[in-house]
């Protein structure tokens, strides 16, 4: 049994300077001081000497109405001995549906996080084999109120107990799941609040204070773009509905459709209410706990507090939209070439010309862009893409084209034929003709990378040549370009968001996945494919940064690249905030003291800690 207590471990400040001298700032010395030497490992449910009792835990749940839950896997009811039929078809049934996953205390959006290592537990393995916990933590308090949240938190204070925060469960790297811990589940958080001009709390009023929505921390964008369409509004939220309005979306930048029109979500957001490290319930806006105001724009979910409740700005809404659904495929790979090389020479026209979208390719013959330009006509918007229609006809018929045009009245429109299948609102999405939109349930890995618009500009063919070198050497791995920044989001702003942000126009995602979830091998061979392949993006942009919510797992230099400049003031600040690490996450802000498994100060290994639970 290795000693718990560390006494500043010489590594660690060695490691720590070089963070800031790699930064290349000034960083107060204070932010890196000495863990104190009686921090130990937090306590998980692997520990009986310290979790608490069972008396303990119906004592505490008395404490907030009943709201504890005892969780378990998503596919739990499929199994012995808590098999259930019915419970089971309706997993089965719905298994890949994002809102149905969120919907879920137990689950993640993509079913790795669920797994822990090859302990996991399988939707569609007989009902006789084991289901194991997995890294589905053990209980989550179901929060109605904040004082649930302050009841888990001073709870987590006594015991020493291993905290997490879960929305929605879209977390690409894990973060809002962990083995053994006390989940502080956010989803019934469920106000919405519409203020014709929003003051914020302790400011004064001025005439310019803008329309705005709070919504409890539990709101998705699904529920927040039909609230803010029926105020007669728009907000700028995610592609992807079913993520949350108020949670690590926000908090780490937020990127969707209108961002080139109004910027980010976390550029919009005016006030949060959060439960502090040490149970206080606060406000955090331009006027009271400004570097709180600062960081939670930008610098990350699951840090600095559980959000209860935030206020997003509103905007006009659009006179009309178009969409545009453009797919070439190539009949050889130098045609494609020329057509990527074209493709990346038009953005900053596009970009002028006011264009969001996504562009996907998963071979070297076929790309596809699904494009959408606000407050447009139809004329305009054939006049901005006309290079690419001419460029396919002069090809002959060495590159197909099929390109369709189509004009929306407003945002709500286009998101509900085009997003959620012509449904009436995305949580529909179930039947079988939305089948296709059932893209949840399956484990999947990203790695990620800003392309500044001065890389697009000046190097198209590096560009065109770096996609076709991954999809070359790492044909599994499928590309997919989020065209979310320039315009707007090019703005700097007084927050945390990652600078590489504002000089960016793309945002690359890169992605894999593999077939049998459990399969150690497997998946750490997709790893080190989807970060050996990110490296062309890494090698065609120095200096630019990636988006933490969709980054790389393993991203090495994760400070810098997720945060850049923001970083060493976003230290100074968790620290004051949360000085012994209540809040802890994969590659979040100050995580860099904890151990691989966050439970621990980094050199402590916790011996006996088994890797599996099956409660
Ligand atoms: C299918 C899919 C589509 C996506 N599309 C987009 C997109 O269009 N644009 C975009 O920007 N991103 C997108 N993302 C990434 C998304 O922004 C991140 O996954 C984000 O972390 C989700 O936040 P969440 O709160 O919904 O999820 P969760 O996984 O529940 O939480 C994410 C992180 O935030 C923390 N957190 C959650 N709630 C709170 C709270 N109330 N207080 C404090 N911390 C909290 C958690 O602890 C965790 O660290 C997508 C992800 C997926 C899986
Ligand atoms: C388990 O808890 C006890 C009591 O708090 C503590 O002394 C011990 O170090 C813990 N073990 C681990 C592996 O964390
Ligand atoms: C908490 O109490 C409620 C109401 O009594 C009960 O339904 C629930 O099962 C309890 N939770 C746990 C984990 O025991
Ligand atoms: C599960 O059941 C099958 C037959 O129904 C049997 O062959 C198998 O041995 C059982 N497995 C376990 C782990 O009990
Ligand atoms: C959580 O709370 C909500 C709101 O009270 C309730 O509808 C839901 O059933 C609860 N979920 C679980 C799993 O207890
Ligand atoms: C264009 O549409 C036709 C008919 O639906 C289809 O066969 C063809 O594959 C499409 N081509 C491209 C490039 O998408
Ligand atoms: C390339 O991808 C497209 C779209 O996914 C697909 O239709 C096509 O068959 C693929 N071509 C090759 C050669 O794999
Ligand atoms: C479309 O928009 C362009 C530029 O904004 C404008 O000049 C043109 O008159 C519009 N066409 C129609 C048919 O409204
Ligand atoms: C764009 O306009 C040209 C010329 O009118 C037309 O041939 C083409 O079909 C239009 N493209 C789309 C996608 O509508
Ligand atoms: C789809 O889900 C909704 C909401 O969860 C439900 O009301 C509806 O009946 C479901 N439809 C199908 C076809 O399962
Ligand atoms: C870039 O690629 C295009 C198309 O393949 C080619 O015509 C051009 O000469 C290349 N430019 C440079 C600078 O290599
Ligand atoms: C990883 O890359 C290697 C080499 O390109 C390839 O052979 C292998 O199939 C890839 N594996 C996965 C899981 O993507
Ligand atoms: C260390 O222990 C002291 C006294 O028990 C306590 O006040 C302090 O908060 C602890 N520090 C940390 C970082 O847990």
């Amino acid at each position: 049994m290795p000693s718990l207590t560390i006494h500043r471990p010489a590594f660690l400040a060695v490691f720590l300077s070089i963070i800031a001298i790699s930064l290349q700032l000034a960083a107060p010395s204070s932010i890196y001081h000495e863990l104190e030497a009686n921090q130990s490992c937090r306590c998980t449910a692997f520990n009986s000497s310290c979790w608490p009792s069972a008396q303990s835990w119906q004592d505490f749940n008395r404490s907030i109405d009943g709201r504890l839950i005892a969780l378990s896997p998503p596919a739990s009811p499929c199994h012995d001995p808590n098999f259930n039929a019915q419970a089971c078809r309706t997993a089965q049934q719905r298994w890949g549906f994002p809102f149905w996953r969120a919907d879920q205390p137990g689950a993640m959006q993509a079913s790795n996080w669920e797994a822990l290592g090859r302990f996991t537990c399988l939707i569609n393995s007989p009902r006789n084999s084991t289901c194991f916990q997995g890294s589905v933590a053990t209980y989550a308090v179901n929060a109605t109120e904040s004082r649930h949240i302050q009841a888990a938190i001073a709870l987590a204070q006594a015991r020493n107990l291993r905290i997490v925060i879960k929305n929605t469960g879209h977390d690409y790297l894990g973060r809002s799941t962990a083995p053994g811990a006390l989940m502080i589940w956010t989803h019934n958080l469920r106000e919405i609040v519409y203020h014709e001009k929003f003051a914020p709390m302790g400011c004064t009023i001025r005439a310019e204070d803008p329309p705005a929505m709070t919504i409890g921390a539990g709101i998705q964008w699904e529920d927040l773009y039909a609230a803010a369409f029926n105020r007669n509004h728009v907000v700028v939220g995610g592609g992807s509905s079913s993520v949350g309005g108020a949670g690590g979306n926000p908090m780490g930048a937020g990127h969707g459709p209108l961002s080139p029109l109004h910027g980010l979500a976390a550029d919009n957001v005016l006030e949060l209410k959060l439960v502090t490290a040490d149970g206080r319930l606060i406000v955090a806006n331009r006027c009271q706990n400004r570097d709180l105001y600062w960081a939670l724009r930008g610098g990350g979910g699951g840090t600095f507090g559980v959000v209860v409740s935030l206020t997003h700005r509103l905007y006009p809404p659009l006179t009309n939209i178009v969409y545009a659904s453009y797919s070439f495929m190539a009949s050889s790979r130098r045609a494609f070439r020329d057509l990527l090389v074209k493709f990346t020479e038009l953005h900053p026209s596009l970009e002028r010309a006011g264009w969001s979208g996504v562009f996907a390719m998963s071979n070297v013959t076929a790309l596809s862009m699904t494009y959408l330009l606000p407050n447009r006509n139809v004329s305009f918007a054939n006049a901005t893409l006309a290079p690419l229609e001419r460029f396919a006809q002069s090809s002959g018929s060495s590159i197909q084209l099929n390109a369709s045009l189509q004009n929306f009245p407003s945002f709500q429109q286009w998101h509900l034929v085009i997003q959620c299948g012509g449904a009436p609102d995305c949580r529909e999405l179930n039947s079988s003709t939305t089948q296709s939109l059932a893209t949840a349930g399956i484990p999947l890995l990203l790695a990620s990378r800003l392309i500044p618009r001065a890389t697009i500009q000046s190097s198209p063919n590096a560009t065109a040549d770096a996609f076709i070198a991954i999809q070359d050497r790492f044909p599994l791995v499928s590309i997919t370009g989020i065209f979310v920044a320039g315009g707007s989001v090019s703005r700097p702003r007084n927050n945390a968001v990652n600078p590489a942000w504002r000089r960016a126009l793309w945002h690359v995602i890169l992605g894999i996945s593999w077939m049998e979830l459990g399969d150690l091998e497997e998946e750490r061979i997709a790893a080190r494919n989807v970060s050996a392949a990110n490296q062309f993006l890494v090698d065609l942009t120095p200096g630019s940064g990636a988006y933490g919510n969709e980054g790389d797992f393993n991203e090495p230099r994760w400070q810098r690249t997720f945060f850049g400049a923001s970083y060493p003031r976003l230290l100074a600040i968790k620290r004051r905030a949360d000085p012994a690490g209540m809040f802890r996450c994969r590659h979040c802000v100050g995580s860099e003291i904890w151990s691989e498994d966050l439970n621990c100060p980094a050199g402590i290994a916790q011996e006996d800690q088994p890797l599996v639970s099956s409660f």
